[in-house]
């Protein structure tokens, strides 16, 4: 019996797939105002002091929480340096490994308490990764393949691949180079308009009614997490409680002060704050921003609660 002969077209929707989506995941993180600053809730930062401690790999995120802004940028440029080899057809088993290793830290630390185990995505991405790692080969149109060819019609085809390999990844290099400045450039320019004062931002100033309505006489014993009228009611600030986990303070628009973790109930991602509701970027759960209630997707209960109180214009963990 002959070779089964492969058609090439029957790996392009997952080749397609993967390609598209760890170039969207790297730029999207890149070009993320909140993704490198350790204060917002949705920052690399954040995400490895609140995984660190229920992921088997913790002492791993411990290491990397000294350098969280490095790992970030290599997570992210490596997302995009995998997806656009993939799209490439590049080092098509270098690229696969990549992405392998990606979707094994991301199972390992964001997903490991995902139940039943095929809700999370990355285990998924674990598995699509091993077709290119054991093929070698995505076939059809790649530069790997453009790189054989011209090889094997050259008097010297090793000298010939080598310089044509150099080529396509410094070519590659400068590609993936050019569009993660390009997505750092958007994040500065819409973290600099975000911190701009615009027309319809919340004026923070507490009137003298709030004053004597909201704050209490006596100071409380606490560490001191705000400054009241720096949150603009409507709005939640990040903080860490007493335990080194990240949690939101938030502003109801009633004047009141509460804070809830930040620590999804669910599989451990961080919550942010929008439209007075906590939502979960990871699985869609959302959180009611009055109660911690879970309101929708899969958290298996409610947020926690953390005690706050205010005194002199400022909030206290009590
Ligand atoms: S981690 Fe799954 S919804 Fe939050």
């Amino acid at each position: 019996m002959g070779d089964v002969v492969r058609p090439w077209w029957a790996l392009l929707p997952l080749r397609l797939f993967l390609g598209v989506t760890f170039t969207y995941a790297g730029l999207s993180k890149l070009w993320n105002p909140g993704y490198l600053d350790g204060s917002s809730p949705s920052s690399v930062q954040q995400q490895i002091l609140a995984l660190q401690h229920q992921s088997p790999i913790g002492f791993l995120l411990g290491w990397s929480a000294h350098a969280p802004t490095l790992v970030g940028v290599l997570i992210a440029v490596g997302e995009l340096s995998v997806g656009l080899a993939t799209l490439a057809g590049l080092l098509v088993r270098i690229a696969a490994a990549g992405g392998f290793a990606l979707a094994t830290t991301f199972f390992l630390t964001v997903s490991w308490h995902t139940h039943p185990y095929f809700y999370g995505s990355d285990i998924v991405f674990m598995a699509a990764w091993t077709v290119p790692l054991l093929l070698g080969s995505w076939g059809g149109p790649s530069l790997d393949a453009f790189i054989a060819r011209h090889a094997a019609a050259d008097a010297d085809p090793d000298r010939r691949r080598l310089v044509l390999g150099a080529g396509a990844v410094g070519g590659m290099a400068l590609l993936t180079g050019a569009a993660a400045a390009v997505a750092a450039a958007a994040a500065h320019g819409r973290r600099a308009s975000s911190a701009a004062p615009g027309p319809s931002s919340p004026s923070p100033a507490p009137t003298k009614t709030h004053r004597s309505q909201r704050q209490q006489p006596t100071q409380p014993s606490g560490r001191v997490i705000a400054q009241a009228a720096q949150v603009a009611p409507g709005s939640a600030v990040s903080f860490t409680d007493n335990s080194g986990t990240p949690a939101l303070l938030v502003h109801e628009t009633s004047g009141e002060f509460r804070a809830f973790s930040a620590v999804c109930t669910h599989a451990g991602c961080l919550v942010g704050y929008q439209s007075g509701d906590f939502f979960c970027p990871c699985h869609g759960g959302r959180y009611s921003g009055l109660t911690g209630a879970v309101i929708a997707g899969p958290p298996p209960t409610p947020l926690q609660q953390v005690q706050v109180s205010v005194s002199n214009g400022e909030v206290f963990l009590t």
